[in-house]
């Protein structure tokens, strides 16, 4: 059976990444979340004192973007790969609420995206992948043979990204959090290079009243169909 290539896009908690991995396990594919890839860009501009709140220095940024190194390496306990900004493990860091309330303001810059792009198409080459995101199957893998489009409302959104972050042990408040949310599907929906649209061929899934269960059933056998049709 050929190896395909799976675009999962939507907006933030939309749980894109929990059923990418989950279909990744299945399959033997490889799962890359390039949204980790945004966020680790962030760090390395918080890091630099390049944002924060007050003040934004976009050129600074990217004048030091040669001086990025994203990679993941595959992590067998916890069953996925995690992200490495300059070879130090980040996945933790870029989780916080306060990455999430800068990275769309860092994912509108051309320069961020093009390079992320070019390095996400270079680990997708060989097929066998599954790629989350917001621009995968309008702009990173445009000829991708499944597409899945995830939403739910927003207020189900919070709720979820919330107990993820009450659970590890944040102290944070639900309406920050769907405030950063609808923030951020604003920012996505609304920027100039490559916003957050429903590819005309991708499959959307609202999981709003879906079990994750269900959810997996349901993404399974679209990917059944693919690929018997490849
Ligand atoms: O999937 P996530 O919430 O971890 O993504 C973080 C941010 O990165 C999101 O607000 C928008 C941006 N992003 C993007 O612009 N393009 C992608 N392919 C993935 C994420």
């Amino acid at each position: 059976m050929n190896n395909i290539t799976i675009a999962i896009d939507g907006f933030s908690s939309t749980g894109k990444s929990t059923v990418a991995k989950q279909l990744a396990k299945h399959l033997g594919y490889i799962y890359v979340d390039s949204g980790a890839m945004y966020r680790a860009v962030t760090l390395f501009a918080m890091q630099h004192n390049f944002i924060d709140a007050k003040h934004f220095d976009r050129e600074t940024l990217v004048a030091k973007l040669a001086e990025v190194t994203i990679s993941f390496t595959f992590n067998p306990e916890l069953g996925f790969a995690e992200v490495y900004l300059n070879g130090v493990n980040v996945e933790k860091q870029i989780r916080t609420l306060e990455v999430s309330s800068f990275v769309s303001q860092i994912a509108t810059i051309p320069e961020v995206r093009s390079q992320l792009v070019k390095q996400q198409q270079q680990m997708g080459k060989d097929k066998g992948v599954v790629m989350d995101g917001r621009d995968i199957g309008t702009v990173v893998f445009p000829n991708a043979e499944l597409k899945i489009f995830m939403t739910a409302s927003a207020e189900t959104r919070a709720q979820r990204r919330f107990d993820e972050l009450v659970n590890r042990g944040d102290e944070v408040l639900y309406k920050d959090v769907l405030h950063n949310v609808q923030e951020r599907d604003y920012i996505d929906s609304n920027r100039k290079d490559s916003p957050l649209v429903k590819a005309e061929d991708a499959i959307e899934i609202d999981n709003s009243n879906l079990s994750l269960e269900e959810q997996f059933q349901k993404v399974l056998a679209l990917v059944t169909n693919t690929l018997q049709a490849n």
